[in-house]
């Protein structure tokens, strides 16, 4: 398994491109299920959950192209299979997604459970409970969710909580059903819009997609579009991060600040500088940075996946703050990671309490779930010693060469191969 060697103490300096988003390239990818015409999609992130979902998409029978820029052309005109497999979904959790498009478009559909995962359980009962309510016969049986319905019928559904996944998957099984489908906190992440927006330039009528509540009027069929998905804002604000805790001058290209709201606003109250235009984001470190206090919330509040970022943060902060995680139940596995490097982190519950420490030190550590490992990649950038961090396998899954982007803006970073890794150190040693 590969590694990422970082060594810490540099500023980061200079400008990095943000990709597009992976939340939304997968739905919007998937979405091409729904038609017989051909739909391309641009800006796609070069991501393993990416191929995953491409290679998922093949195996259902979708014709696919990919073209130098990372446009996808999806053609699902010979769909030929109507199940997603476990060896696929178990490495994937978002393709329970394909479920609300399989039935909405061929009756029925056969997908593997989602298993858990490090940062949860991740249970899908919003999701069946969802097309139950639109007249599906839905079952579980060995491990794999059956589902049928000759047409699903439009209905109001009230979800308990605002799924992101759970709202995209039913939006998508309603721009096929009869009559109006209507979606009550309804998740109002960017993701959902962008998906959204190309739903109905492949010819649905979806309103409200942002808001609280969804409103779908069923259409007989889509057609073809040509979409291009927004930028990562999660990668955005990773390096942002980068740039204030390193103490540096980072700017981000290629996206929209208003996704990136409650982030900027925590980076202003931590005491960075922030600057913005129509699409970038500027941010300069300048000193030590101020602890402050972060409780995770679905859009519009505080990311969950920005919080191992900003917990890492107040690692170094001055002062005491507390970071808490509402939306997961499990998603603190970074604490033991960062414990290792010298942080100082007392946990109750879901509150984790950071006193923030001069400088935490380098030492081998383990990524657990993509967001904690970038994490722990920009806890080895302010670290004073070498970081090593191993199953960055999970890093690869949401950030496109990380290593790449990191070194173009000053720092001191790596990927070997583990045999490699094995040399230099026996080298090292002898
Ligand atoms: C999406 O996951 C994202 N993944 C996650 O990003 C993100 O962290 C999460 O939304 C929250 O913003 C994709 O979009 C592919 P949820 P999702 O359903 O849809 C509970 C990353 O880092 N719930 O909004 O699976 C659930 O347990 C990933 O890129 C149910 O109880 O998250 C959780 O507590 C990690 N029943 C809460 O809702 C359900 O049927 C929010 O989960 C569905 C969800």
């Amino acid at each position: 398994m590969d590694k990422l060697i970082v060594e810490g103490g540099r500023p980061l300096v200079g400008e990095t491109r943000i990709s597009g988003a992976k939340n939304s390239a997968l739905p919007v990818l998937i979405a091409s299920l729904l038609s017989g015409q051909p739909l391309r999609v641009g800006n796609i992130p070069h991501l393993r959950d990416i191929t995953t979902t491409l290679e998922l998409l093949g195996r259902l029978g979708v014709q696919l192209s990919l073209n130098d820029r990372m446009t996808v052309e999806a053609d699902a005109s010979q769909v030929v299979d109507l199940c997603a497999p476990y060896d696929l979904v178990k490495t994937m959790r978002a393709s329970i997604l394909v479920l609300g498009p399989l039935l909405a478009r061929f009756g029925e559909a056969r997908v593997s459970m989602p298993g858990g995962c490090a940062i949860g359980s991740r249970p899908v009962d919003l999701h069946l409970k969802g097309f139950a309510a639109m007249g599906a016969e839905v079952s579980v049986t060995d491990g794999y969710i059956e589902a049928r319905a000759a047409r699903l019928q439009g209905c109001r559904i009230a979800l308990d909580q605002p799924s992101v996944t759970g709202t995209e998957n039913l939006m998508m099984a309603a721009t096929l059903a009869a009559g109006e489908t209507v979606i009550d906190n309804a998740a109002r992440e960017p993701e959902v819009v962008d998906l959204a927006r190309c739903l109905n330039a492949m010819g649905a009528r979806i309103s409200g997609a942002g808001e609280s509540r969804i409103t779908v009027s069923g259409v007989p069929r889509l057609g073809g579009a040509d979409h291009r998905v927004i930028a990562d804002r999660i990668e955005a604000g990773t390096y942002l991060v980068a740039g204030a805790i390193t103490g540096g001058d980072v700017r981000v290209r290629d996206v929209d600040p208003a996704l990136l709201g409650a982030v900027l606003a925590k980076l202003r109250d931590a005491g960075a500088e922030v600057d913005s235009g129509g699409d970038w984001v500027r941010v300069r470190g300048g000193g030590r940075l101020g602890a402050v206090n972060v409780q995770t919330a679905p859009f519009p509040g505080f990311p969950t996946d920005m919080q191992a970022q900003f917990l890492m943060l107040n690692c170094i902060a001055d002062g005491t703050a507390t970071v808490t995680e509402s939306v997961f139940e499990n998603r603190f596995m970074h604490v033991e990671e960062l414990r290792r490097m010298g942080a100082s982190i007392r946990m109750n519950g879901n509150t984790a309490t950071v006193r923030g420490v001069a400088r935490l030190s380098g030492a081998p550590v383990m990524a657990t779930d993509l967001r904690a490992s970038a994490c722990l990649a920009l806890a080895g950038l302010v670290a004073d010693s070498q970081t090593v961090i191993d199953r960055i396998y999970h890093i690869d899954r949401g950030y496109h060469c990380i290593e790449e982007k990191l070194a173009g803006l000053g720092a001191r970073i790596r990927r070997v191969t583990a045999s490699q890794w094995r040399r230099e150190t026996e080298r090292k040693a002898a």
